[in-house]
């Protein structure tokens, strides 16, 4: 007796089908599992056992086999449940195959019912491509499935319900179709917002030029100076996801488990502030069933690492190749994947140990070398990767005791959606959305300078002696100050602005 069900792997952030092969034959009782599977898919034995018997189902006391096939294609985790307890009782007679096409998902509990399982939406996003027309995932699961249109989402809440509807007793209902999937959400409206922060002018400028464009940017400053404070406001001022940026972060927190479990889609751009004692894997990813780190879980978003000079070295240098990539490829033993990482780095730094070098009344304490020594912890091409550095002074008191509010981030929210709209109907034919991302060929074509501007360009490539890469980054990031002034040609102005911000790494 031979049963075939269909159900999904997920590889980096990929679906791929497949095939549960379940075969039950007269020999003495056992239960095997081939076609690569780990451990959790090992363990699938004990939990389909069990889960069968207590839906009132006989286990078959025979030679069962399980092949996943193809057999090449690692598998893990436990969303295999699912298909095997289905296709034993599609083999043993004790339910009837449907007429068309359908995928199974979910971890089984002893009891039957299923448990929430990571990764639904690229295993239903990749059935939905292979023409599947249903897919049987947990309950918990069914609205994050439901993101995928064009494939019948069926809840399935335990495995007695699946079988008397495949035995057609008692139908399940399909799930609704997510209605809005366009909404922004709130904006992060309700986290810190630029008004409560005094001063510091030219630090949100910053901020917002850096929101536009999607650069890199760098505070330095003394302590309680504000450089924390702002950088937290950058979600109040972001502008929301397109639904299809919105899709591809949503498939990120999938695969990794941190889907919220009352939100299936996620809409705001991610911000993520890991502490400076994170692993390297944690940061980059890895392990070894690799997974996402932080880089990727703030793709879209923004990556803000607090207290720069403190995060281990190594971890840092790593960040080199996908701040150019926009991608990190991780190879371990068993396979190589790729996740996507276009995440904006924010950084915040003292400027030495004690805080107070170049402080306009404090006294620092450091020696010239241990000044030299902490900013020396971020090495030279890291450096050069970041667009904006910018100094954060410490705020005066008239700033801080006047009770007026700043400027609300809505409005300067607003300001950075008109300029990524600029972005995106420019780039409508490149496939990419804003400045930042920009190659040489397009920077070649986008970045058209004045004329008095190219002098100056050419003065300070050779005085502030910049690298081609810093030459393109100040070039994308005067193509953004110009987005935000509503020009076309980049002026002298604008090039004059991005140049100050780059001046410290110039400096070194
Ligand atoms: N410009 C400001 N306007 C209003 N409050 C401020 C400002 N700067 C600092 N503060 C207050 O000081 C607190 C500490 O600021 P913040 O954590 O941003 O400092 P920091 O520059 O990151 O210091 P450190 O270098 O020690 O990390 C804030 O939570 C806020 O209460
Ligand atoms: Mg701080």
């Amino acid at each position: 007796m031979l049963a075939t069900v269909q159900t999904c792997a997920v590889v980096g952030l990929d679906g791929y089908i497949v095939q549960v092969e379940v075969d039950i034959s007269q020999a003495l009782p056992a239960f095997n599992i081939v076609g690569l599977p780990d451990t959790a898919v090992q363990e699938a034995r004990e939990r389909v056992r069990a889960a069968l018997r207590n839906s009132g189902c006989e286990f078959p006391m025979r030679r069962i086999t399980v092949n996943l096939a193809p057999a090449d294609l690692k598998k893990a985790g436990p969303a295999y449940d699912l298909p095997i307890a289905v296709a034993i009782a599609l083999a043993s007679q004790q339910a009837e195959p449907l007429p068309g096409a359908a995928v199974f998902l979910g971890e089984l509990s002893l009891d039957g019912s299923l448990r929430h399982t990571t990764g639904i939406l690229p295993m239903v996003s990749v059935a939905r491509e292979q023409g599947v027309g249903a897919v049987f995932v947990p309950t918990a699961d069914a609205s994050e499935a439901s993101l995928v249109e064009g494939i019948q989402v069926y809840p399935v809440t335990s495995l007695p319900g699946l079988l008397a509807h495949l035995r057609g007793q008692d139908s399940l209902a399909p799930q609704e179709p997510v209605s809005d999937l366009t909404d922004a959400g709130d904006g992060g409206a309700t986290g810190a917002n630029l008004a409560y922060v005094k001063g510091q002018e030219h630090a949100k400028r910053a901020l917002e030029i850096a929101a536009a464009g999607f650069h890199n940017l760098l505070f330095s400053g003394p302590p309680g100076s504000g450089k924390t404070l702002l950088a937290r406001c950058l979600p109040s001022i972001l502008p929301p996801m397109t639904t299809d940026e919105a899709l591809q972060v949503t498939k990120i927190y999938s695969v990794s488990g941190a889907l919220p479990p009352d939100r299936p889609m996620i809409r705001e751009r991610p911000f993520r502030a890991p502490h400076y004692t994170i692993s390297n894997a944690g940061l980059v990813g890895g392990g070894r069933n690799p997974r996402p780190g932080e880089i990727t879980l703030s793709h879209r978003g923004v990556l803000f690492l607090d207290e720069l000079p403190e995060f281990n070295h190594v971890a840092l240098e790593a960040l080199r190749q996908p701040l150019e990539d926009k991608v990190v490829t991780i190879s371990r033993a068993n396979g190589t994947v790729s996740y996507p990482a276009s995440f904006m780095l924010v950084a915040a730094m003292n400027p030495c140990p004690c805080g107070f070098h170049s402080h306009p009344r404090k006294e620092c304490t450091c020696s010239p070398t241990t000044v030299a020594r902490y900013q020396k912890r971020i090495s030279g091409p890291l450096l050069d990767r970041l667009d904006m550095f910018v100094e954060v002074p410490p705020v005066e008191y008239e700033k801080l005791a006047d009770g007026k509010d700043a400027e609300d981030s809505r409005e300067v929210r607003r300001r950075v959606e008109q300029a990524r709209e600029v972005q995106r109907q420019r780039f409508r034919d490149c496939g990419f959305l804003c400045n930042s991302e920009m190659g040489p060929a397009e920077v070649w074509n986008f970045c058209p300078l004045e004329e008095g501007a190219k002098s100056l360009l050419q003065a300070a490539t050779q005085q502030l002696n910049l690298s081609a890469r810093a030459f393109h980054r100040i070039l994308k990031l005067s193509r953004t100050i110009a987005d935000l002034g509503g020009a076309g040609e980049i002026g002298i102005g604008h090039l004059a602005e991005a140049l100050q911000y780059r001046s410290r790494s110039a400096a070194g």
